[in-house]
């Protein structure tokens, strides 16, 4: 296993990485999770080389949220990887990827003005320039990211188009906890009681796709089932929208592809998921 934290080592091993063959890359904060992994073991599946980065991006956290407190173990990180065939792990620190003086940023608009966009100004801001610049220093020809993140995926996605970049993004499925609650890396802040309450997240998306199911097409109806369930369950909503799975935008009427998007607080962890309507 290589670990490499500079840039330009990084960027002449993809480059020889990639005479062997397609070269797949996943993105990740680390505390690494079976959501993660799914994204790794496709990639290490479809390509002859993987390389995954492990770096906590500070300018995608606010000045209220939870960067130092953001869950840390390398080494486990390491561990995990290496059991899915992973050789290569690019983990720089702050300063190598914001040196003194870094003043370029991809600024995502329309995309980014909704949802947890609107909750965490600056967030997708800070998505969209690390991930440009880690996929300037791998040049990956494949870079595998979870629905889980469904705003995130759809502005890279649109990143990646409008900036003309030769990487496919490949979307992969949300992975549930035996009993559904989304994995996340968050997960590990919630105590035994707000984590049976968390649950609350997929029995409501699954409640509304019950409805739908049943032929309720009013998304005002199909929100106000999820909200009764979350509330009920002590949840605090910062919100619960159906929008269309293109433009994020909200809409009234729902249709198969429309997504259920959810961001709700147990305590003082956030967390998000998201389910289309028809399964
Ligand atoms: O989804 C994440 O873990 C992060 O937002 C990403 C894509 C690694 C960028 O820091």
């Amino acid at each position: 296993m290589q670990i490499i934290q500079d840039i330009s080592s990084t960027k002449s091993l993809c480059r020889s990485l990639k005479q062997e063959g397609t070269l797949g890359f996943v993105p990740t904060m680390g505390y690494l999770h079976e959501g993660h992994l799914s994204l790794v073991k496709q990639s290490v599946k479809e390509n002859p080389n993987t390389i995954v980065s492990i770096f906590v991006n500070p300018s995608q956290f606010g000045q209220d949220e939870d960067l130092d407190t953001y869950p840390r173990d390398l080494e486990r990180d390491v561990a995990l990887l290496k059991e899915c065939g992973v050789e290569y792990v690019f983990n720089p620190n702050a300063q190598t990827i914001y040196p003194s003086g870094f003043d370029t940023w991809v600024v995502p608009e329309k995309l980014a003005s909704v949802l947890c966009g609107k909750s965490r100004p600056g967030h997708f801001r800070g998505v969209a320039t690390v991930v440009l610049k880690l996929l300037n220093i791998t040049n990956p020809d494949h870079m595998y990211m979870g629905i889980k993140d469904y705003q995130q995926l759809r502005i890279l996605k649109q990143m990646a188009s409008d900036l003309h970049l030769d990487c496919d993004i490949v979307a992969c499925p949300i992975v549930r906890e035996a009993d559904g609650l989304a994995m996340s890396s968050r997960n590990s802040y919630l105590n035994p009681d707000e984590r049976k309450r968390a649950l609350s997240l997929y029995h409501g998306l699954l409640k509304a796709r019950e409805l739908y199911e049943q032929g309720e097409r009013d998304c005002g109806q199909i929100i106000e089932t999820i909200k009764s369930i979350i509330q009920e369950s002590g949840g605090r909503i910062d919100y619960i929208e159906c929008v269309d799975p293109l433009t994020l935008q909200s809409i009234s009427e729902a249709k198969d592809d429309t997504r259920m998007m959810l961001a709700v607080y147990f305590g003082k962890t956030r967390l998000i998921d998201n389910m289309a309507l028809k399964a």
